[in-house]
């Protein structure tokens, strides 16, 4: 389900431009395959963030096949950026499949594994540090990918995270028609009220793709 209105999505993505053909054929990939790559006006938001920004350091939590990751590459090689693009995978089948996908893109760097631990390693000793950091990964485990990514921070970097609303149920539990997300709907909403009113970042919700955070850290 769109959290917003069908008739405004279908005008919003018929505005689309894919940033070039290879991203637009992954996309389609992903898509047919049902890999939950980001959405397209999702995707747009991210880019005109990043040329806002001009971040040095990227972090994405959850690759999937590396679709947003190939994203970021291209929007930071259009914008003139030397970013470095990190990205972090749990399931060795994606993985396997971003691997092949990001090959050809020499700004983006595949960490295989559990991107809570690989930032608690990092966060350990703050040698490690992120402009911006787009959170997609498993959604009952916001907080403590949060409360990782902070530590890789610092006054200036952005923490996006995406599908907070999960197709409208973080909202109204109504949408969960068969009960099946309760638990997840109980995460999302004090994750969502943790950042509300987490004291080092000034945060705003908005209702882009399935729900986005956008976080400026103070
Ligand atoms: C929504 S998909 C990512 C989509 C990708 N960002 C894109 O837009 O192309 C979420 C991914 O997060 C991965 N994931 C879940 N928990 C994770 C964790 N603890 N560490 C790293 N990756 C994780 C899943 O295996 C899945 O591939």
């Amino acid at each position: 389900m769109n959290i917003t209105n069908d008739k405004v999505t279908d005008y919003i993505y018929s505005l689309y431009r894919p940033l070039n053909e290879k991203l637009a054929l992954l996309r389609a990939e992903g898509e047919k395959r049902h890999v939950p790559v980001i959405l397209r006006d999702s995707e747009t938001m991210l880019v005109s963030m990043i040329e806002m920004n001009r971040p040095a350091a990227i972090l994405e939590i959850g690759t999937a096949i590396g679709y947003s990751a190939a994203v970021f590459s291209a929007a930071c090689t259009r914008a003139g950026l030397d970013t470095k693009i990190t990205t972090v995978e749990i399931d060795p089948l994606y993985a396997a499949d971003a691997e092949k996908n990001l090959a050809d893109l020499g700004n983006v760097r595949l960490i295989r594994g559990d991107a809570c631990k690989v930032m608690n390693e990092w966060g350990s000793d703050r040698q490690v540090i992120f402009d911006m950091i787009f959170i997609d990964a498993a959604k009952s485990h916001y907080r403590e990918f949060w409360d990782e990514a902070v530590k890789l921070t610092h006054p200036g970097s952005v923490i996006v995270c995406d599908n907070i609303l999960m197709q409208a149920r973080t909202a109204d539990e109504s949408y969960d028609e068969r009960g099946r997300f309760t638990t997840n709907i109980k995460y999302m909403r004090e994750f969502l009220n943790y950042i509300a009113s987490y004291e080092g970042a000034v945060t705003s919700i908005l209702p882009v793709g399935d729900g986005m955070s956008i976080s400026v850290i103070r």
